[in-house]
């Protein structure tokens, strides 16, 4: 991976373009593969022949289509979804050198460790399953109120010394426990993996949109954060779990319906100013127009639509058609 160009440049390798990620500048796709569903099964047992070739040529159509960066967990698929990515990675020899490898700690079954040893065990577990000597990203996945985050740091920092992570991530981190973490721990925190979407628009301000005196709810200011630490953004559910892609009926009583409903509508009118792009793609390019340099984690493990997904880094919004989605999320004018 290059180091080599400015930090908020983005550069283009073939359709997919890329972007600086980090203090070392290290360049990953715009758009990732989010690896949650990629063992097609939340129990390690029910893994067969067909798991693994369903994995692997998603991973392959990921790569051809010039993703970098893949984002996984300790506790997905039951520990399946890393197990299942060293078989992707030995079946596409040379690949691991040219990709960007994130994984997670801390949810437990049925409670959140932050705790050093756990911290430690896990990474190990992690490393093991995916056949790795170190990983470029290593995620809080949940904030976890009964640790000190001294003592978290203190486990992370060691296991940057150690060369067994490069980085260190957090997720769904409000700003006032990414700056409780930020004052013990020596690396940097380089992303902040969040839900935002056009189903979820909090992180967007902390406030009411249009400042003091709208009517619109507080959000909570992750965004603005990022902006001012340089903490990457990483998006989960960026396609709202599926149902943005416009492929997936809307129940009657989905509580979004309505807003999902005239978010296709705008979608409608712009479609082809962006050549046809689908309500998938128009749903992450609305990610990707925002400065803070949002990287969406595309959660398929189908071949096409992460194609699909992937092609949507050449997108360009335009304000007025960013602003009008926005409004139609909203279901209210911008004050
Ligand atoms: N940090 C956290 O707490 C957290 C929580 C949740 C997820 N994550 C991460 O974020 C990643 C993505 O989250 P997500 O799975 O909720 O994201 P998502 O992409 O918004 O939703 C995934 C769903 O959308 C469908 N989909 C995606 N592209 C599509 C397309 N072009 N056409 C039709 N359907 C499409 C997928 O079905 P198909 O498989 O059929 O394409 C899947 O059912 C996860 O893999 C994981 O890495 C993190």
């Amino acid at each position: 991976m290059s180091d080599q160009s400015t930090l908020m440049g983005a550069k283009t390798t073939g359709s997919m373009t890329t972007q600086a990620f980090g203090p070392q500048n290290i360049h990953v796709s715009r758009i990732a593969l989010g690896c949650m569903g990629l063992a097609g099964t939340w129990n390690p047992k029910d893994v067969g022949g067909e798991n693994r070739k369903r994995a692997i040529a998603s991973f392959e159509a990921a790569l051809e289509a010039g993703i970098t960066f893949y984002d996984h967990a300790d506790i997905y698929g039951g520990t399946a979804c890393e197990s299942i990515f060293k078989d992707c990675l030995q079946a596409m020899p040379g690949s691991r050198d040219k990709i960007f490898i994130a994984t997670k700690v801390g949810i437990r079954s049925g409670f959140y460790e932050h705790s050093p040893q756990y911290i430690r065990d896990s990474i190990q577990g992690s490393l093991d399953r995916m056949g790795l000597e170190y990983v470029d990203l290593y995620q809080l996945h949940r904030p976890d109120p009964l640790t000190h985050p001294a003592h978290s740091a203190q486990a992370l920092d060691e296991l940057v010394a150690s060369g067994r992570v490069k980085a260190i991530g957090i997720s769904n981190y409000y700003p006032q426990q990414t700056r409780a973490l930020k004052k013990y721990l020596q690396a940097p925190i380089v992303s902040n993996q969040i839900s935002i979407s056009l189903l979820r628009l909090d992180p967007i301000y902390e406030g009411a949109a249009g400042g003091a005196g709208s009517v619109d709810s507080a959000g909570d200011g992750v965004l603005d954060q990022c902006l001012e630490l340089g903490i990457t953004p990483l998006a989960y559910s960026p396609v709202g779990g599926g149902w943005l892609s416009g492929r997936r009926e809307v129940p009657a009583d989905h509580p979004r319906r309505e807003a999902i409903e005239r978010i296709f509508e705008k979608m409608d009118e712009m479609r082809e100013t962006y050549g046809g792009a689908t309500n998938t793609q128009l749903s992450l390019a609305w990610l990707l127009a925002h400065p803070a340099q949002i990287i969406p984690l595309v959660g398929s493990n189908q071949p096409a639509h992460i194609r699909e997904g992937a092609e949507a880094a050449s997108l360009q919004m335009s304000r007025h058609d960013w602003y009008q989605l926005w409004v139609a999320a909203r279901g209210e004018r911008v004050p």
